[in-house]
């Protein structure tokens, strides 16, 4: 089962299932970033990563279906004392904006192939050109481990699935790999991914 009320049991039960610190690639582009961006923290959970970015003086909107999520992340944001956005929405039939978004995090959100088209869609239409994507997903190595991810491996990303998503962006980084994650109760251990930097033409 993954649906939105799946996610908010989850996170009713977990206040930081993927801690409070925000994800490490994010956190190794900062030098990309500048204060006044608008960012788009996609799936953002329980805020780790939109609230991050806000932190880093960008304009933050956080999205997600879950509203128990997104209400975590508004309390957070508001003890952080920074400004975040929150809306609770599905990502597949979100009224995107156009060229909006001077950042997009696609962090560990893993949906169904069509759904994905769909949101990669919203993605594309989202960003400014010259806008930025970065992304962190489990890949299909990862079947099997116990440092996360979901059950289905058709919800996993490869490169492959990247390049064909986003065709014409310019690649920054593109890498398909082992790497330690610790990141709260649900992301801890070896674990296999892809991760991306793309540039909207
Ligand atoms: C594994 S969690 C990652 C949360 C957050 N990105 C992080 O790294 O802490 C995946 C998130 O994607 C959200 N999600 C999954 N499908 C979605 C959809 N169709 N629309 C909006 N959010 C969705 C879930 O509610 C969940 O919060």
């Amino acid at each position: 089962m993954s649906d939105s009320a799946a996610w908010n049991a989850r996170y009713a039960a977990g206040p930081a299932m993927f801690g409070t610190a925000p994800n490490e690639f994010l956190t190794e582009q900062a030098h990309r970033l500048r204060p006044g961006m608008a960012a788009l923290a996609l799936g953002d959970g329980q805020g780790r990563n939109g609230i991050w970015l806000a932190r880093q003086g960008l304009s933050v909107t956080a999205l997600d279906w879950s509203d128990v999520g997104m209400a975590h992340a508004a309390e957070q944001a508001a003890r952080a004392g920074v400004a975040l956005r929150t809306v609770v929405a599905d990502a597949t039939s979100w009224d995107w904006p156009e060229a909006a978004f001077d950042l997009v995090a696609w962090i560990y959100v893993h949906l169904p192939p069509e759904d994905r088209a769909l949101a990669c869609a919203g993605v594309r239409r989202a960003l400014k050109p010259g806008g930025l994507l970065v992304l962190e997903c489990f890949s299909p190595a990862q079947e099997g481990r116990r440092s996360g991810g979901p059950r289905e491996p058709a919800l996993l990303w490869t490169r492959a699935i990247v390049e064909a998503e986003f065709p014409g962006f310019e690649v920054l980084a593109l890498l398909e790999g082992a790497v330690r994650l610790d990141e709260g109760p649900k992301h801890q251990g070896l674990a296999e991914v892809v991760r991306a930097v793309l540039r909207r033409p």
